[in-house]
């Protein structure tokens, strides 16, 4: 048996839904059925801190591409420590850092896990930033990478711009020799912190976005939009794109349809692709989404890639966490934190 060197709960609590809803309305932190010591070969993880991402809401609220069976813990991405290794397990011991399981509910004090379905991640990165690692940046890094091929010096176009996603692509995009044009709902208040990011251009996600573009570009129209607003804004990075562009939708912040301007469609042979990390990562082989996650590991160490926090909750404070996670003018991800985050 190995030294345990933090403090497991007894009764482990889990941010929990029985019904789909409104998350305000269906969320209860529960205790958990909960066995511990562990197998030989499983572990019991803490969790260190976790994610507020728009997709928990809709998993919670049962609109998400893939639901969980119910009862069920709610949140996808975070990283645990391991506090106790069984017996028979060699790969991991007490302190290490993995990314909590998704498949069972990332909301939650504790975890018990087979060590062999754990991902192991790397404990140099700071945990605000590690806890974030597995699906906006892939996701920025992907539809970066998939979908056109890109060359230093292409433009590219996205809205949202100042999201944890667009701001991982403004990043990336610098890094690879690319211009982003970057839509905003307020410039005045993003353009600064973009601009130090990397973005070439940020402009107000309005009317008048295309006539400030046309200036400010001339005749080196974007080949790639990322998308992931929805309703007129989708229209916008169409009209944008240049002869043969591709827009890539992979997030819907409006819930409005996405309506192809026809013009632009027909003569300018405009492609619509959709893009969705869940999917490719279950699709994906192994050595991929390796390969993806040690590029972004190895950015988020060297501070290349950054993700703004805004602020940092309790898991127990998961109400307050959310509100603020719904909350206009927020800047930067809210975070939970679990037990796993304080060494004892
Ligand atoms: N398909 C995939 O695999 C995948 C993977 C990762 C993320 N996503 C999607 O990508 C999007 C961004 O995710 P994230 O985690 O980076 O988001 P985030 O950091 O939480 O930021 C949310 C963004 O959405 C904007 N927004 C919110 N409500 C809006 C509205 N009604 N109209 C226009 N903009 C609105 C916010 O702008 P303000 O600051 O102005 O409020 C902010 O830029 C989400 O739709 C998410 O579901 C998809």
């Amino acid at each position: 048996m190995r030294r345990m060197s933090y403090a497991i709960p007894t009764q482990p609590r889990a941010v929990r839904y029985h019904a789909t809803g409104k998350p305000e309305e269906v969320l209860h932190f529960e205790a958990l059925p909960f066995t511990s010591p562990c197998a030989d070969d499983e572990v019991v993880v803490l969790l260190e801190m976790a994610v507020v991402h728009p997709s928990d809401l809709g998993m919670v609220g049962g609109t998400y591409g893939r639901l969980r069976t119910l009862p069920a813990v709610a949140g996808r991405e975070g990283t645990g420590r391991v506090a106790f290794a069984g017996a028979a397990v060699t790969t991991l011991k007490p302190g290490d850092r993995v990314r909590m399981p998704e498949d069972e509910g990332v909301w939650r004090e504790a975890v018990i896990a087979k060590a062999s379905a754990l991902r192991s991640v790397p404990t140099d990165i700071p945990a605000e930033q590690a806890c974030m690692a597995f699906i906006n940046p892939p996701t920025a890094l992907l539809v970066l990478q998939e979908f056109v091929a890109l060359q230093p010096g292409d433009w590219i176009i996205q809205n949202a711009a100042n999201s944890a996603v667009g701001e991982c692509v403004i990043q990336l995009a610098r890094a690879h020799g690319l211009h982003t044009v970057n839509l905003v709902r307020s410039s005045e208040k993003h353009a600064r912190h973009l601009k130090a990011l990397g973005a070439d251009l940020v402009l107000a996600d309005d009317k008048d976005a295309l006539k400030a573009l046309a200036g400010a570009l001339q005749r080196q129209a974007p080949r790639l939009a990322l998308n992931s607003v929805g309703g007129p804004s989708a229209i916008t990075l169409t009209r944008a794109l240049g002869d043969n562009g591709v827009l890539v939708t992979f997030g819907g912040m409006t819930s409005e349809a996405i309506r192809f301007p026809t013009r632009e469609f027909i003569f300018k042979n405009i492609t619509y692709r959709g893009f969705w990390m869940d999917r490719w990562a279950r699709t994906a082989k192994a050595e991929a989404l390796q390969g993806v996650l040690e590029t972004v590991f190895a950015r988020l160490r060297d501070g290349s890639l950054h993700m703004a926090v805004d602020s940092v909750y309790p898991l127990e404070d998961f109400a307050a966490a959310l509100a603020r996670a719904g909350a206009y003018g927020r800047s930067g991800k809210v975070l939970l934190r679990g037990p796993g985050a304080v060494h004892t």
